[in-house]
């Protein structure tokens, strides 16, 4: 339940921006990486707004699934480097559409909004014991940062200044997670908590860096972890 509501805001924030898309003298475009955080859609059951559900044709027409999955990206998961090649194909359309003068004007003034490693760490490291076996826990966080940062390499070299990072929360508390954890209490796994601060806290480090050798970036970075903890840990404060 939590996850769904994470999912509404981060579809709200993308909803409200590119609103703002139709008044060109304020409105900028928001290109999103990431995984299932901030996959749009999902709102099956929240009746007060109806556009804002994808349960309905055309959706689902891609013939992978057999019907609508609820999710505007049609629910299927692709990796960033395919994101990153997606992009690229998105950039030549529309310098195609646009002419190359405006396309280069909309993706430097774009945002650029990452929420990547839950998967990375849930599936990719934890439930994986042959990774394990090959990679103590940090080093796979470096193995992540190092792949998030090439991608902001990546996506600077076309034209990108303007990034926000979501950060990882404290994957150790998710459900899924504490029932691994087995704690009578219903305590969070503390291993998979420990690598979401480890990478939120390198990655920055990483963020500094970038913004310290390529001119014009910027990194808006948030405080996920506590902000998601706060809510977790006194819900009456809310
Ligand atoms: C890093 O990126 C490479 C190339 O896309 C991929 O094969 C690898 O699995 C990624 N590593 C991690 C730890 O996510």
């Amino acid at each position: 339940m939590r996850m769904e509501k994470l999912l509404v805001l981060v579809c709200f924030l993308a909803i409200s921006v590119f609103a703002a898309g139709e008044d060109e003298e304020n409105g900028v475009a928001l290109f999103i990486f990431g995984d299932s955080t901030v996959d749009p859609g999902n709102n099956n059951y929240i009746s007060a707004v109806p556009q804002f559900r994808a349960d309905h044709p055309p959706y689902g027409n891609n013939g992978f699934f057999e019907k609508p999955t609820g999710r505007f990206c049609e629910g299927r998961v692709v990796d960033l480097k395919k994101q990153l090649d997606q992009f690229e194909e998105l950039q030549d359309k529309l310098v195609e559409k646009l002419g190359s003068d405006e396309a280069e004007k909309l993706f430097s003034e774009a945002v650029y909004f990452l929420s990547i490693g839950s998967n990375d760490y849930l599936g990719g490291y934890l439930a994986n014991p042959e990774i394990q076996q090959l990679h103590p826990p940090q080093e796979y966080v470096g193995m992540v940062v190092t792949n998030v940062t090439k991608a902001i390499q990546i996506l600077y070299s076309k034209g990108a200044r303007k990034f926000g990072n979501l950060g990882l929360s404290a994957l150790g508390c998710l459900p899924i997670m504490r029932a691994m954890a087995n704690d009578p209490n219903g305590g969070c796994l503390a291993a998979a908590s420990a690598m979401a601060a480890a990478h939120n806290s390198a990655l920055s480090t990483a963020f500094q860096g970038l913004a310290s050798v390529l001119p014009g970036l910027t990194i808006a970075d948030s405080n996920f972890y506590d902000f998601l903890n706060d809510r977790l840990e006194q819900p009456s404060k809310y």
